[in-house]
């Protein structure tokens, strides 16, 4: 079932989207980060109620702009087409906000690209996007790609 989370499921989030950042794929976040952007996630629960996904879209706002973040399937339960089910969502969701454009910073460009994101350069982006980078622990030797949708 995907549904948005409930602020008592902060710590299993941070708990999925910190397991998945150890690894390197996504940025680690912190609990007051969840709290304060708690609106902006979508998870995926299992038969007990317990969270395997999740999902964030941020709106942006600016030039119709939304982001997709810390996109995550916990290990077990990967190719199940658990991460599509998610961006469908998320991007259902901005759709209905009438976000244009959604894009991504992304360790795993070829995931987005197989739903549809293409390419686009980071330059392209608000600058308000550099203010995460700025905190980030890989500034300023990146790897991670932009990749873009229109809706
Ligand atoms: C990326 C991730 C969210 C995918 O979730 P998932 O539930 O395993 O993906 P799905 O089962 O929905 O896969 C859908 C399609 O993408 C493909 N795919 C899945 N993971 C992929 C990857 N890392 N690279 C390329 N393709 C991938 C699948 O083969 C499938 O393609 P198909 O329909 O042609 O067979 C998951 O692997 C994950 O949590 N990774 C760690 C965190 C991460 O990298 N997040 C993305 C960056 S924000």
């Amino acid at each position: 079932m995907i549904r948005k989370i409930k602020i008592d499921e902060a710590r299993s989030l941070q708990r999925l989207i910190n397991s998945a950042a150890a690894g390197g794929h996504v940025l680690e976040r912190s609990l007051n980060y969840i709290y304060e952007n708690v609106r902006d996630f979508w998870v995926y629960t299992g038969q007990e109620g317990q969270i395997i996904g999740c999902c964030g879209l941020h709106v942006i706002g600016w030039q119709s702009l939304a982001e997709l973040k810390s996109l995550v399937v916990d290990k077990n339960f990967q190719r199940k087409n658990i991460g599509q089910q998610l961006i469908k969502k998320a991007l259902g969701e901005a759709k209905e906000l009438g976000v244009s454009k959604v894009f991504a910073l992304t360790f795993s460009p070829v995931f987005f690209k197989k739903h549809g994101f293409v390419s686009t350069d980071k330059n392209n982006l608000p600058h308000k996007i550099w203010t995460e980078c700025l905190n980030c622990k890989h500034f300023p030797d990146c790897k991670e790609e932009a990749v873009i949708i229109e809706i």
